[in-house]
């Protein structure tokens, strides 16, 4: 009975990771991770095979055992050669393991090099900043104006190779969306730099992978593979400041500026550069927040500005008291920054 559970619970889970692939490394939408992928198959087929050899003997072993004589059986009396054999057999089956492995790290210690040797001119350069517990991302250009500050949603043009600058702010994060390339951890005071391309469009979903405190697990992030002219469109209206806001907006616009939320948020175009938190310049545009914990709509949005920490709690973002209608006026204005 325990075991016919353990296997229906096996079995449900298996099913579970099947369901969607927009976090899955059996899902490749890029080099770098369709080379994890091809390793990971080849592994699972060589270990698999292991396993199911081993259990077969294992179960022939305990076939052939059982009348359930409660008898000292006799000492097998071997001859010298049966025994030469058997050290034979071992030793052969050793070397095999041994060989196995051998093949295995050849195999792992050249796809990481091609992983990491991977480069191109005048790449898209984007840095990758961790913080507790939401991610930053900053396009980088020559000109300063032309910068793109963003949280939580990686845009990327298709078939382009980009170098991904990681650092971190607070403690060890891991970068990791399985779709498009291996993780990368975050370490303070100590900035990488590594090569990703995407190689099919779509919307995947990537996680913090290294323990770093009470909200690790609402550390999420997408990363939006697009065609390069709908990437560019992304990038313009990104390098926009704020829009003005309409007469509804105002009074919104007025409520953050008189309200903490100044001194933590940047919104270009208006005196907000707060750089603790999110820039939010453009933060309708992106479709989660609180980095990917709740979707993009006015009701997540009101929950999350009136008490962030019954969302998440031990997130640097305090409850701030407003007034419903004050409230409503921020969640307005924040809805009109696309
Ligand atoms: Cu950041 Cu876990």
């Amino acid at each position: 009975m325990k075991r016919t559970s353990l296997l229906l619970i096996f079995a449900a889970l298996m099913i579970a990771g099947c369901g969607t692939h927009q976090q899955s490394i059996t899902d490749s939408a890029g080099r770098q991770a369709d080379l994890v992928e091809r390793l990971w198959w080849i592994m699972l087929a060589v270990l698999s095979t292991i396993f199911v050899a081993v259990v077969a003997f294992l179960s022939s072993a305990v076939y052939r055992n059982r009348g359930g004589s409660q008898e000292i059986p006799e000492p097998e009396v071997r001859s010298d050669e049966q025994d030469r054999k058997a050290s034979h057999i071992i030793i052969g089956l050793t070397v095999t393991v041994i060989l196995f492995e051998f093949a295995f790290l050849v195999a792992s210690a050249t796809g990481t090099k091609y992983v990491r040797g991977y480069e191109s001119k005048n790449p898209i350069e984007v840095r990758v900043i961790g913080h507790r517990w939401w991610w930053e991302f900053i396009y980088s250009d020559a000109i300063p104006s032309q910068i793109v500050t963003t949280a939580n949603e990686l845009h990327v043009p298709v078939g382009t190779p980009i170098l991904i600058k990681t650092s971190s702010q607070d403690v060890i994060h891991s970068f990791w969306a399985p779709n498009i390339a291996p993780k990368r951890d975050l370490i303070p005071g100590y900035a990488q730099s590594y090569w990703i391309q995407a190689d099919k469009e779509g919307i995947y979903r990537g996680q913090c992978a290294e323990f770093c405190g009470l909200q690790h697990a609402h550390m999420a992030f997408y990363v939006v593979v697009e065609s390069p002219q709908k990437y560019q469109q992304w990038l313009e209206s990104q390098r926009k400041a704020a829009i003005d806001p309409g007469e509804q907006q105002k009074r919104g616009l007025d409520v953050f500026m008189q309200s903490p939320c100044v001194t933590c948020h940047t919104i270009r175009g208006t005196q907000a550069g707060g750089r603790v938190g999110p820039e939010l310049t453009h933060v309708a545009s992106r479709s989660f927040i609180a980095s990917g914990t709740l979707k993009n709509d006015r009701d997540n949005l009101r929950n999350w500005v009136r008490n962030p920490q019954t969302v998440k709690p031990g997130n640097q973002m305090p409850a701030i008291a407003l007034s419903d209608a004050d409230l409503d006026a921020v969640v307005a204005y924040l809805q009109s920054l696309k």
